[in-house]
């Protein structure tokens, strides 16, 4: 009997909190793997921003940032729930990616061109060493279309909404499960109608819509998909 490889390089695409980050965790740490989440890249990029202060409609500035910011990922020094360490200027602000300011501006920050190019390039390099589960927003389309599995995971803005609010009141915060769920129909909104590389399946992406599965099942069935003839 002929036993499958696993492919080499697994991207996972979707919108916000559809469960790309727990999943390509559990995939990566299934096949010894690199988990790499990208959307972590545009929020430190906004977070910096929002930090220094500086006008986010200035697309010139912002990109002269996302070009020279210094943004160090590491494996999660700390078990309170990260998938890593984000360092910036040598301060752990790993939890600081998730506030709410960076969640209503990260998009804007997303969008521009210049950004795109200069995160997408790291992303790129990284990602074609291999063995990999690279998870974002056009990943499958634009940063890695020669990869050999691509899955979009996909569930309703309300299961997300859930999901992320109970993230939240896990972690000790407080959270307001209507303005999470308008919030995030935004972002999607913002994400899938950009001109450039907008959120959107890859023609030959397996599509799961989790809506009635729990993290275990959407484990399963990306583990199976990783274990089959491609
Ligand atoms: O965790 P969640 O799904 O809410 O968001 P994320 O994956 O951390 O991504 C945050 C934002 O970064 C998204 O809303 C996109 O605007 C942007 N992003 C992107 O444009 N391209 C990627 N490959 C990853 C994230």
């Amino acid at each position: 009997m002929t036993k499958t490889t696993p492919p080499s390089i697994i991207t996972l695409d979707g919108p916000a909190a559809s469960g790309k980050s727990t999943i390509g965790r559990k995939l990566a740490d299934a096949l010894g793997y690199l988990f790499f989440d990208t959307g972590i890249m545009y929020r430190a990029v906004t977070w910096i921003a929002l930090q220094f202060d500086m006008d986010l409609r200035d697309e010139d500035a912002i990109t002269e940032l996302a070009q020279n910011a210094q943004i160090d990922i590491h494996p999660p020094s700390v078990g309170d729930g990260r998938a890593c360490d984000v360092i910036i200027a040598g301060r752990d602000v790993t939890w600081e990616m998730r506030s709410g300011d960076v969640d209503a501006n990260v998009s804007v920050v997303s969008a521009y061109a210049g950004v795109r190019k200069a995160l997408s390039e790291r992303q790129r390099q990284i990602g074609r060493r291999g063995r990999i589960v690279m998870v974002g927003r056009d990943i499958g389309t634009v940063i890695l279309p020669e990869a050999d599995l691509k899955i979009y995971l996909d569930a309703s803005a309300e299961e997300r909404a859930r999901r992320r609010y109970e993230e939240i009141i896990a972690r000790g915060g407080q959270a307001d499960y209507d303005e999470i769920l308008n919030k995030m129909i935004e972002r999607d909104r913002f994400d899938s109608t950009r001109a450039i590389a907008p959120l959107r399946p890859a023609d030959d992406a397996v599509i799961i819509d989790s809506d009635k599965m729990n993290a275990e099942q959407v484990f399963e069935r990306a583990l199976e998909l990783c274990n089959q003839d491609l």
